[in-house]
């Protein structure tokens, strides 16, 4: 398995992974394929990273700026990411995230937040983010990693592109 940064051509790859990763999936709007989309074509895809077992891409995470307390602030927002069915339980979900982290910390990250399952995530150094608010979002999934200093207080800004409509 190899985790490389996405290249033009594995745009449909990545919608692949994303449709196939959610699908049925009750805490999911089935959009994430669009989302991704979206914050590509606005510019907005900081980090976006895929797995490759035997040449073709079974994972893909992405890594978007968000604003806290309505500034910019380098803290972004871990997700989607996604695993192919046959692929998952084999460490590449985990595997993602830690480069991922890595890739934005690299560009001076000062945290990450998710929104997401506190069993997966807490595994990953995330813990809940008492002093964030994510509208909509239920408080124990809302997670985070401060990378230098506290985490900011306040309500958490994804990109528009996280609003796309099926
Ligand atoms: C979540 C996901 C990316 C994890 O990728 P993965 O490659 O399967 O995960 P890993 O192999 O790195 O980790 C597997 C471990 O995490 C646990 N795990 C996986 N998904 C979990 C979840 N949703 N909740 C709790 N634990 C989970 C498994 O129990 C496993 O541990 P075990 O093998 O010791 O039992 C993948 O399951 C997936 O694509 N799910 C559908 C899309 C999704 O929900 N994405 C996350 C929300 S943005």
């Amino acid at each position: 398995m190899r985790i490389r940064p996405e290249a033009s051509q594995d745009r449909g790859s990545i919608e692949n992974v994303n449709v196939a990763a959610f699908a049925g999936r009750p805490y999911s709007r089935q959009t994430e394929h669009r989302i991704v989309n979206a914050l590509r074509d606005d510019h907005a895809l900081t980090v976006s990273l895929v797995a490759e077992v035997d040449g073709n891409v079974v994972g893909h995470i992405a890594f978007s700026p968000v604003k806290i307390d309505g500034r910019d602030c380098m803290w972004f927002l871990l997700g989607p990411v996604g695993v192919l069915p046959p692929f998952q339980r084999r460490g590449i979900g985990q595997a993602l995230v830690r480069q991922g982290l890595k890739a934005i910390k690299s560009l001076g990250a000062e945290g990450c937040v998710l929104v997401g399952d506190p069993a997966y995530y807490s595994r990953l150094g995330f813990t809940q983010a008492k002093e964030l608010v994510f509208e909509g979002a239920p408080p124990e999934y809302c997670m985070c990693l401060p990378i230098s200093g506290p985490a900011p207080r306040g309500a958490v800004e994804c990109h528009p592109a996280f609003s796309v409509t099926a």
